[in-house]
């Protein structure tokens, strides 16, 4: 199965189950004052459970684009070093405002995985909330009672609310949630050490794949719950994960979403993926990120020095500091990659050459200025180390090191690996 119908057969199944079916909203949250970006599918229902709108639809299916880079959600700094995180990814979910609750979306979320898309029930594990005395929570005996029928008892495991209590922020809707992992791990390890003992324990082939959230409280800015009048049921199934898992690979990024972006950033930079592991985490970091410039600006977002801007142009000069020490490259380069990403997420509404080609050239445009900088702030370091060089001293004050960075833009990250190529160390 390639991505693509990974995602149309989860559309489809819920269209079956008279979900309407809507596209994904901006990534940009700029309705929503305690957000940036758009970090879980729910962001965008968030009035309708908390009732300060009515939904025109009860029940709704779609694949969101989310951005985790800032907030209570945020992956910035896991990208690229394991095999499953993302900045940019798709969230596959299914909603009811009001209408349906634990039975269905439990007893819909096991078909689809075990009959659609034929996932091994021997691989599955779900979680369940314990209870939590602070908010005077109990035990979900109810989603327990559901999945028993469905799942070997010792396959449920139960857990508090730091991985089975979900909350959009601080404050906001929210509610205890019961989870699916996935044991990806060949039949020789399970055998060594059973699933059961690695689930929420970072392991990167025992992975959450699906959480489903029965939103019933909100939560105020004194910390406190409030029970809301509707119960309404959110989840959200990764689907970069999801294709991970059906296209038995053993990392998102060796999935087909993934794969031809990866070749195209390893040829134009001529390196090949796979050999060194720092080149390939480089190669995953600016595959990630640009998905995520990408998909900002086509939802109109322009790289500034300002609030949202300002993030997506700390992401992009993040891609380029990558490429340029890692990738040896000192040259526009990422812009090329805007039509692979477009062509790869198949979004008619994208798939116009005048968006790509806007796109691109501010892209290009940024990466121009940005090298520029980088040039002009390592000739002025170069100028510093002929100076110490001159007093023969191999020492340089780490606040030069600050200066250079707050007045020329130097990132620090390239300053240290100069000093460090010229014998010179950094004085703190
Ligand atoms: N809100 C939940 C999450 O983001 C399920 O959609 O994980």
């Amino acid at each position: 199965m390639n991505h693509k119908q990974i995602r149309q057969i989860f559309l489809s199944f819920f269209k079956r189950k008279k979900h309407n079916i809507i596209t994904s909203a901006s990534i940009v949250a700029k309705k929503d004052s305690s957000l940036m970006f758009t970090n879980a599918g729910m962001n965008i229902f968030k009035d309708f459970f908390i009732g300060n709108k009515k939904s025109p639809y009860s029940i709704i299916a779609n694949c969101q684009k989310c951005l985790r880079i800032t907030g209570k959600h945020n992956d910035l700094f896991e990208v690229g070093k394991d095999t499953y995180h993302h900045t940019m990814f798709e969230m596959l979910g299914n909603w009811s405002f009001g209408d349906y609750f634990k039975k269905e979306a439990i007893k819909w979320a096991w078909e689809l995985l075990t009959e659609c898309y034929k996932i091994d029930k021997a691989n599955i594990y779900v979680t369940i909330f314990k209870g939590n005395k602070e908010d005077n929570l109990s035990f979900d005996s109810e989603s327990f009672k559901y999945w028993k029928n469905k799942i070997d008892e010792s396959q449920i495991l139960f857990f508090d609310k730091k991985h089975n209590f979900w909350e959009m922020g601080t404050t906001g809707p929210c509610g205890t949630c019961t989870e699916i992992h996935v044991d990806l791990r060949n039949e020789k390890d399970k055998l060594k050490l059973p699933g059961n003992n690695l689930v929420n324990k970072k392991h990167p082939l025992v992975i959450e794949l699906w959480n489903i959230v029965f939103i019933q409280f909100l939560r105020q800015s004194d910390g406190t719950l409030v029970k809301l009048p509707t119960c309404h049921v959110d989840t959200g199934m990764g689907f970069e994960r999801l294709c991970m898992i059906l296209q038995k690979k053993q990392s998102t990024y060796d999935t087909d979403i993934f794969t031809s972006l990866i070749k195209y950033i390893a040829q134009n930079t001529d390196q090949i993926y796979g050999v060194t592991e720092t080149i390939d985490l480089a190669i995953r970091i600016i595959a990630d990120h640009m998905r995520a410039v990408v998909f900002a600006i086509a939802d109109g977002i322009r790289p500034s020095n300002k609030k949202y801007g300002y993030v997506i142009r700390k992401i992009l000069r993040r891609i380029i500091v990558t490429y340029y020490l890692t990738l040896n490259i000192n040259k526009p380069f990422v812009f090329k990659l805007v039509k692979p990403i477009i062509g790869y997420m198949n979004h008619s509404d994208l798939n116009t050459s005048p968006l790509q080609s806007y796109i691109s050239t501010l892209i290009l445009s940024e990466e121009t200025l940005f090298l520029t900088t980088i040039k002009l702030g390592i000739n002025k370091l170069y100028k510093i180390i002929d100076q110490l060089r001159y007093k023969k001293c191999h020492m340089i004050a780490v606040k030069i090191i600050y200066w250079l960075y707050e007045t020329y833009g130097l990132p620090l990250e390239i300053s240290k690996r100069i000093t460090n190529k010229n014998n010179i160390q950094v004085d703190s």
